[in-house]
């Protein structure tokens, strides 16, 4: 099947370093995308050449099948049937809710049946005479949402479209769009720097630094399958345990860990999440007995616990004197600083990278 939206080796420059520098993506129809990265990453600006408010220096976009950018041409915004949400969605102040979503639609009785329809998705029925100001924040973005959706766009760009709304609120709409998006079968391309956001919405993420797309793919395998640790960093906490490669092993306080295809010598980290650390209580200076699925339990001595609200999460001082790792544990058991305790992880919740200097800041 067509993409309904694909773009291929798209850059651009601007203030005299690529912002954007290949960026390739393709989302079909009923399928959100979601565009993941830190501040400046240059997310807004791929959005922008998509809408075509901006273009690149190289590469070419396409929408439905049909290139309208690249070296020879460029589709102007209005004419490329794609519905825009961002964060300042601006309703118009002197129509009302139902004009406001009515806007871009010929004057008819199918258009009103449409607005009618739209009030009923994003669940503002009676709304319809009333006008922005009359609506609190929340209200009013679903209205914008029912704008951009009214000319039934194949294909919805968005940019950080929630993040004027306050938690709960943020959590209700995101849902609201989700399913609205889903029963209209568009094309979502959503940018955002929330990976919690993106893990919520997306059916695939394309994690994007410094202009690129490191990794793409959906948000269990993104984040279960890292492509290097700033990927794994970007989505929780992680901890990282530091070696050196001998005989494809790698020595750490919770026994060996496989380091295939590097060469000995190599300094490798040893990721994971807080999450994936079992506790257990010291018996007689005994911890639970090695198993193949947890490897090699380690000892170490709390030195913090934080209660976090449903979690607590613990640090500790590994026996060796230099691991330190986190654990995050129910937030029944907040164990005092000085208690000994055996930590494990599954070694498949393990991530194994050769250290890059560049990663380093991360
Ligand atoms: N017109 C411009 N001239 C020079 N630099 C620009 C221009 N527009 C954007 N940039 C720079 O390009 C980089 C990417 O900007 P962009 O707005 O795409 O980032 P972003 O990923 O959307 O970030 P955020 O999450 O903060 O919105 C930033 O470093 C920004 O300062
Ligand atoms: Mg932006």
């Amino acid at each position: 099947m067509t993409p309904r939206l694909q773009t291929d080796g798209l850059v651009r420059h601007l203030g005299g370093r690529p912002v954007v520098d290949g960026i390739s993506l393709s989302v079909p129809a009923g399928q959100v995308t979601c565009l993941l990265g830190p501040s400046g990453c240059g997310k807004s600006t791929t959005l922008r050449i998509i809408a075509g408010v901006d273009r690149q220096d190289a590469g070419s976009v396409s929408l439905n099948g049909r290139v309208v950018s690249d070296d020879a041409r460029h589709l102007p915004p209005e004419r490329r049937g794609v519905g825009l949400m961002f964060q300042d969605f601006a309703l118009f102040p002197h129509l009302t809710v139902a004009q406001n979503i009515g806007f871009g639609l010929p004057r008819d009785g199918v258009s009103t049946a449409r607005v009618e329809e739209l009030l009923k998705r994003v669940d503002l029925v009676g709304y319809g005479a009333k006008h922005p100001h009359e609506l609190s924040g929340g209200e009013q973005q679903r209205v914008a949402l029912a704008r951009a959706l009214a000319p039934r766009p194949g294909i919805m760009l968005m940019d950080e479209p929630f993040s004027g709304l306050d938690n709960r609120l943020r959590d209700e709409i995101r849902d609201a769009t989700l399913s609205v998006l889903k029963e209209e079968g568009t094309a979502v391309l959503l940018v955002t720097h929330e990976p919690d956001e993106a893990m919520r919405m997306a059916d695939e993420i394309a994690l994007m630094r410094a202009g690129r797309i490191v990794q793409k793919a959906a948000p269990y395998n993104i984040y279960n399958a890292p492509v290097d640790r700033a990927a794994a960093a970007f989505f929780s906490d992680i901890n990282t345990l530091t070696g050196t490669v001998r005989g494809a092993l790698t020595q750490t306080p919770f026994g060996q860990f496989l380091a295939p295809g590097l060469p000995d010598g190599t300094e490798v980290d040893i990721v994971f999440r807080p999450q994936h650390v079992r506790i257990d209580f010291d018996r007689g200076g005994k911890g639970p007995a090695p198993t193949p699925l947890e490897g090699t339990p380690a000892r170490g001595t709390v030195q913090r616990a934080r209660f976090m609200g449903k979690e607590s999460l613990v640090e500790f001082l590994m026996d060796d004197g230099v691991s330190l790792v986190t654990a995050t544990v129910p937030a029944v058991f907040l164990p005092h600083p000085g208690t000994v305790m055996w930590l494990s992880i599954r070694r498949e919740r393990c991530f194994v990278f050769p250290r890059k200097s560049t990663e380093l800041a991360a």
